[in-house]
């Protein structure tokens, strides 16, 4: 199995009422870890790159070898499909062709028209080859990569719009975001998730910032029509919190971590990549997902 499309296992969600996970990845360390989670969870995953991660990483063909040769050398038996989150036009083309199986393309900051003829071009060229297709409609809030949106609902007309492009699955907002969420937030706004399925009857959503939503409100959305959910800054806040627990346990004991060699980056990153791991299995079991390999 293995490397594979998305579309399949992303309708095989929505029609049996689970979510698959939308991880993103930012280096070798975290793809082993998404990997080692979906392996151990025997759930099928999406290992995603936004636009920032893969420049950071080397470039779109760096990051489709990496996933490809890991999933290989892993010896993965689960579906994995490797994907370009939030793509603008351009990057939605490039990762067709240096192999990614399943993209975004995100023209959510664009005039709905341009976002809906856009959206076919990259359906007929993805499609062609075998790509999996998720586009946007309504912004999603918050700040990932230097792309700011100030979240808002997505149109429901928008949306049946979008779906009828020919995507395989659709982003829309209902008050969700990425990033942390602050003191201050509602909440999904689960009524308007339901105008929009009720639209799109039995087609695939994407929640995208699923960081921080409390799992009660991720289920319901789930049994809504959510199926596939998106995940970066928890992997990032588990990472963190990890290593710098690492860190700090020697900050009295230099001789120790000198003697231990714990400066090997090998070492140093275990803790914060085992937490990574940790929190994916946690999160596909959350979603449902475990054991839909
Ligand atoms: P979080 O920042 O909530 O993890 O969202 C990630 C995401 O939606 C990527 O597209």
């Amino acid at each position: 199995m293995a490397i594979v499309s998305a579309e399949k296992f992303v309708q095989a969600a929505r029609d049996n009422g689970y979510a698959v996970g939308g991880f993103n990845t930012n280096n070798l360390e975290w793809t082993q870890a998404i990997l080692r989670a979906a392996e151990a969870k025997q759930a099928p995953v999406l290992i995603q790159t936004s636009m920032g991660a893969a420049k950071y990483m080397g470039g779109y063909k760096v990051c489709q070898a990496l996933i490809a040769n890991l999933v290989e050398s892993m010896g993965i038996t689960v579906p994995v499909a490797i994907h370009l989150d939030h793509g603008h036009y351009e990057d939605a083309l490039e990762c067709i062709e240096v192999g990614y199986t399943s993209i975004m393309f995100d023209g959510s900051h664009l005039p709905i028209e341009e976002n809906l003829e856009k959206a076919k071009e990259v359906v007929a060229l993805a499609h062609a080859k075998g790509v999996s297709v998720e586009a946007e409609v309504g912004t999603i809030g918050g700040e990932e990569d230097g792309i700011v949106g100030t979240g808002e609902l997505a149109p429901v007309e928008d949306a049946k719009a979008m779906v009828e492009t020919g995507i395989d699955f659709l982003a829309a907002g209902i008050g969700n975001i990425h990033g942390p969420y602050p003191e201050n937030w509602t909440g999904l706004d689960l009524d308007h998730l339901k105008k929009l399925t009720e639209a799109v009857p039995g087609f695939p959503i994407v929640l995208h910032g699923g960081s921080g939503i409390p799992d009660e409100q991720i289920q319901e959305a789930i049994k809504l029509g959510v199926a596939k959910v998106n995940v970066n800054t928890e992997s990032q806040i588990a990472f963190s919190n990890a290593t710098r627990a690492f860190a700090r346990a020697y900050d009295a004991d230099e001789a120790g971590y000198d003697a231990k060699k714990l400066f090997d980056p090998r070492k140093f990153l275990a803790d914060g990549m085992k937490a990574v791991q940790g929190a994916v299995e946690e999160r596909i079991d959350v979603f449902g997902s475990a054991n839909k390999a």
